[in-house]
């Protein structure tokens, strides 16, 4: 059994969609939803699905009270992040070497690094009037946004796509092949 941990700061829509996906699988299971905020949905959606779900503030995340702990007594062999917003810690990285992915609603290197990130993406590519934008699944290292890129798709834009058409449209490529992604990625790579 592979044993994944989901780190999600807000809603969970993509969180959700990688819940529905593993549902019933009998060889990788979401073991754990880690959230800093403690009033994320993620929290809700994971209490929901009966997932063991945890907060911790961003100090302890970056001080490393108890997390990695935690991820040993429950075997995770891999951390999903879906919309979780804070920069990973390197103690976190050096556990986890190339076993941590994160998702980045742009097509990257476009609209990465400090700042560039959830709804502050979207108004970006509007106002640069990109003709396309789209999704970047990739490894997390100790810099924003730079890991390996493992996969992206695109998304035609019009011009008067607004920028909340623009997320709903980036949103729909998320929560489709990022489930999908997941799942080649530990059949291919960590089994
Ligand atoms: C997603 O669009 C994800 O790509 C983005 O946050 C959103 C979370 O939505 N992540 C980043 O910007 C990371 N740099 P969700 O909570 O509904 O899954």
């Amino acid at each position: 059994m592979t044993n994944l941990a989901i780190w999600a700061s807000g809603t969970g829509s993509n969180a959700q969609a990688i819940i529905d996906h593993f549902h019933n699988n009998s060889k990788i299971k979401v073991a754990l939803i880690l959230s800093n905020r403690k009033s994320a949905g993620v929290l809700t959606k994971a209490a929901e699905a009966s997932i063991q779900s945890v907060h911790f503030s961003k100090l302890a995340i970056q001080e490393n009270e108890g997390v990695l702990k935690l991820h040993r007594e429950l075997k995770i062999d891999a951390i999903i992040l879906a919309g979780f917003l804070l920069k990973i810690p390197l103690y976190i990285i050096n556990a986890y070497p190339d076993q941590i992915l994160n998702i980045h609603p742009a097509l990257l290197p476009k609209y990465g690094g400090k700042g560039m990130y959830g709804h502050h993406v979207h108004p970006a590519v509007y106002n640069n009037k990109d003709s396309d934008s789209g999704i970047t699944i990739h490894l997390v290292n100790e810099k924003y946004d730079d890991g390996k890129i493992l996969f992206q798709a695109s998304t035609e834009l019009d011009l008067d796509d607004q920028p909340e058409i623009i997320g709903r449209k980036v949103l729909e490529l998320e929560h489709y092949y990022y489930p999908k992604i997941i799942e080649a990625f530990v059949e291919n790579v960590l089994e």
